[in-house]
């Protein structure tokens, strides 16, 4: 009753033409991302603050780095395509420093995939892009992931 009242005012708040008549938790505009990461590492928190910047909503596990590992597996990505962090939104596998932008894209356009990938951590990815790596940028590729472990390349950072 409580939580009813408090969207209620939100939705007065924000004016109700604004939303969707469905439930704000499945508000397609901002759409939600779920993080299987370790509490430790740093450039998880950036990415994660990134996708929130971009109007994402996140809900974050932090696991050890083994259950990490796991995650990323049983969501049958293979090991080449791994990073720190391992996501999962509107049905797709995201696995590292993947840019919001292709987020947006991959769930709009909603290709026959498996899900993104920035193997590794290249600098000056989203959330590899602290004042710590001196404004240094690597060119880096997302990659567009199928379920047979093929992959091709979706979008290019120079
Ligand atoms: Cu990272
Ligand atoms: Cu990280």
């Amino acid at each position: 009753m409580q939580r009813r009242t408090l969207i209620q005012s939100a939705v007065a708040l924000l004016g109700a033409a604004a939303l969707p008549t469905t439930a704000l938790g499945q508000n397609p505009s901002k759409p939600l991302v779920e993080v299987w990461k370790t509490p430790t590492c740093g450039c998880c928190k950036d990415w994660v603050k990134h996708l929130q910047d971009q109007g994402f909503a996140v809900k974050t596990y932090d696991v050890s780095e083994l259950a990490k590992a796991a995650r990323r597996a049983e969501l049958g990505l293979a090991e080449k395509f791994g990073s720190c962090h391992t996501a999962l939104v509107g049905g797709y596998v995201v696995e590292g420093h993947v840019p919001a932008q292709d987020i947006r894209k991959l769930i709009k356009e909603r290709p026959r995939a498996l899900g993104l990938s920035v193997p590794g951590m290249p600098i000056g990815s989203p959330g590899m892009d602290g004042p710590e790596y001196g404004g240094r940028k690597d060119a880096y590729a997302v990659l567009l992931v199928q379920r047979d472990g093929s992959s091709t390349v979706y979008q290019k950072y120079a």
